[in-house]
């Protein structure tokens, strides 16, 4: 009960739709969108992951945002006031978090280089095919952005600006929309380009494979903090009076949107400028920052775009990284009863541990490659296409036949109608638990080598 009267609320409507699509709006969207739709066959990528959205992630997302407003808990504490036995469940959903922080930062620190780079006015050496991966597998450089990086976030948060940050952010992320329209635009203007066009939104459906599924699901949670107990959290914190089915789609249209033009930016660019080979289009992790300097070295007044376009990207990730890191740090208070400098050293600690191996992992630490991964993309695939699959999964049992999709139809019933009621209802019983053991099945399958896709 204490923590009930201390939980503050959004003030607005529109501030929670904001605080959500900020927090959802990063990396996710700009770096790791891009790189699976190149990987996966471009127009079925997409196609599936449309689907995917509008039935899984919509369930999804009322589910978990109507469970916080309706406990007024967060994850941990949120699965356990509706049934003592799931209790776990928010303990498991809590440990997707700790994996992600460390590795986001990783990639934070390479945006945080590419910034640099682009300001000291070296577009020339960043738009070779070499510089990207020669520049990860040094021993030292990575690890030092990444330091920088992460000070950078302690920084914002001990001087208590991050509401500074999250409001400069919103004023840029706009800026950030109009600039990567201006980028695909450019990119689809040069030869070569409209087959890469034609690649992301034709879907091709001879390249449809369970991998696929899996890759835009695991996507889908990464993108929109889903199936990790974040969602749950501002859920508590949203006012009785908005409207849920609302909210959820507005976040959903917003996320997607970025997405989509992410896509846009990267992949016709690729075909331009990397001839669109298998090879190209496969190089995963990567992509975004061996494909953008190309087109920034071709484009006038290339540098400052380019340093603009990467300053704006900086800000995108430690909005969410940092909304990550005080994701860990609420859950170390909340769970151990730590007090918050405690708390805060150790997440700072644990994610310096945890992120020099990965960032070493192109480099010295190569050779550590658990099922031929490298450690990023590792603790990528444990996070997004076990962890998360799991966690959903077992939201889906628990809501479809323990608490009943009538406790949160009620929930969103609040204020105004829930459209599709039916609709979520045959989601979150059949549907969608069927479909996520099959996947993870197969992703487990996969990855032990008993099918190959
Ligand atoms: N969704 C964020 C992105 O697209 C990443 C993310 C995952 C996140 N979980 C989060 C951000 C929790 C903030 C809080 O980049």
């Amino acid at each position: 009960m204490e923590e009930q009267k201390q939980r503050g609320t959004f003030t607005n409507k529109l501030g929670f739709v904001l605080a959500a699509a900020g927090s959802a709006v990063g990396l996710g969207n700009l770096w790791r969108f891009p790189y699976l739709a190149a990987k996966y066959g471009g127009g079925i990528f997409l196609l599936v992951y449309l689907i995917l959205a509008v039935t899984f992630g919509f369930a999804l997302m009322i589910t978990e945002i109507a469970l916080g407003r309706k406990t007024h808990l967060s994850a941990v504490g949120a699965y356990k006031a509706l049934d003592k036995r799931f209790g776990f469940l928010g303990s498991l959903a809590c440990v997707v978090p700790f994996i992600i922080t460390p590795y986001y930062c990783v990639i934070g620190g390479w945006v945080l280089k590419y910034l640099t780079v682009f300001v000291t006015n070296h577009v020339a050496d960043a738009a070779t095919d070499e510089f990207f991966g020669g520049y990860i597998s040094q021993p030292m450089a990575p690890v030092i952005f990444f330091l920088i990086y992460v000070i950078l976030g302690l920084v914002i948060v001990m001087l208590g600006v991050e509401g500074g940050i999250e409001k400069a952010s919103r004023l840029m992320m706009p800026i950030l929309v109009v600039m990567t329209v201006i980028i695909a635009v450019f990119g689809m203007s040069q030869p070569g380009a409209m087959d890469g066009v034609k690649y992301y939104l034709m879907p091709d459906f001879s390249r449809f494979s369970a991998t696929t599924v899996l890759a835009a699901l695991g996507q889908l949670f990464y993108s929109m903090s889903l199936a990790m107990g974040i969602m749950i959290t501002y859920g508590s914190y949203m006012k009785k009076d908005a409207h849920l089915e609302k909210s959820v789609r507005q976040i959903e249209l917003f996320d997607t949107g970025i997405a989509f033009m992410a896509g846009l930016m990267i992949i016709p660019a690729v075909f331009a400028f990397s001839g669109g080979s298998e090879e190209a289009l496969g190089k995963g992790p990567s992509l975004m920052f061996v494909t953008l300097p190309k087109v920034f070295e071709s484009m006038k007044f290339g540098t400052v775009i380019g340093a603009i376009f990467f300053l704006l990207v900086l800000f995108a990730a430690l909005t969410s990284s940092i909304s990550l890191t005080e994701t860990l740090v609420s859950i170390l208070c909340d769970k151990l009863k730590w007090g918050r400098k405690k708390a805060c050293a150790i997440v700072l600690l644990f994610v310096i541990a945890v992120g020099v191996p990965v960032s070493l992992g192109f480099g010295p630490l190569s050779f550590v490659a658990p099922f031929g991964m490298s450690l990023l993309d590792f603790f990528d695939f444990i996070s997004n296409s076990v962890m998360m699959p799991i966690v959903a999964f077992l939201t889906c049992i628990f809501v479809g036949y323990v608490i009943k999709p009538k406790a949160i139809i009620e929930e969103a019933e609040i204020n105004g109608k829930f459209k599709v009621k039916k609709f979520y209802t045959i989601i979150i019983k059949y549907i969608a638990p069927v479909c996520l053991v099959a996947i993870l099945a197969f992703s487990i399958m996969e990855v032990l080598g008993i099918i190959t896709v």
